[in-house]
């Protein structure tokens, strides 16, 4: 006979340890964010599943840009231009940081630390 006995404890033991990190996040990886969009504009910079995944690219790459060759005016790939800047751009459409950003970020426990120079409310460049 098998000990079936520690073969069960074992399993239990599995499981609870793949399954870790979803009950410890009190089962929040399951439920979406209720962050707020924009409602009176229906295009972010680029295409929605791009925002999503590689938003903090485009960022860095905007800072690259601004920071290291002085160019502002980034250009979609649609053609149309923005001027690259998080607080005056983002936050123009996205005006409320905490609905929006914060509201997706500490869901998913994710902290840039660009908040300690950057504006969250628009004003100075
Ligand atoms: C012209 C207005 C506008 C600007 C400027 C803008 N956004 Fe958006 N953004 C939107 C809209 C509208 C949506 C929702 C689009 C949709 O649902 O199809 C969106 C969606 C997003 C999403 C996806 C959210 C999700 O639920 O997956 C991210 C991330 C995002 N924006 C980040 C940014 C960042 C970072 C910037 C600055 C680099 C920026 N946005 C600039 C209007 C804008
Ligand atoms: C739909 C969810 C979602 C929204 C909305 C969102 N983000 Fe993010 N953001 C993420 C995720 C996920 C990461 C982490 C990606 C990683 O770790 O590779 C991230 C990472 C970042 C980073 C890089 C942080 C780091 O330390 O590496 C920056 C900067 C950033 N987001 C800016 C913004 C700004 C500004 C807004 C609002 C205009 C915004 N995000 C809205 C999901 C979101
Ligand atoms: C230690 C201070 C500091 C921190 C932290 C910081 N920045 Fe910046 N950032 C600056 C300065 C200074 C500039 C240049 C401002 C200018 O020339 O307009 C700049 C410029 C930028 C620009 C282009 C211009 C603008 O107004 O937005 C972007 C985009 C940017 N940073 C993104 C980020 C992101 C994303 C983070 C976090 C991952 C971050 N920065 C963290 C200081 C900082």
């Amino acid at each position: 006979m098998y000990d079936s006995g520690k073969i069960i404890a074992g399993l239990v033991i599995f499981i609870i340890l793949i399954t870790f990190p979803f009950w410890y996040n009190h089962g929040k990886a399951s439920i979406a964010p209720d962050r707020v969009l924009p409602k009176d504009q229906k295009e972010c910079v680029e295409e929605i599943s791009y925002m999503t995944s590689s938003h903090m690219q485009l960022l860095n790459d905007w800072r690259t840009s601004v920071v290291r060759d002085t160019n502002r005016i980034y250009k979609n790939k649609k053609g149309k231009t923005f001027s690259m800047s998080l607080t005056n751009t983002c936050l123009d459409c996205h005006s409320s940081k905490a609905d929006f950003c914060d509201k997706c970020h500490n869901y998913l426990a994710v902290v840039p630390y660009c908040w300690e120079c950057h504006l969250t409310e628009k004003g100075n460049p």
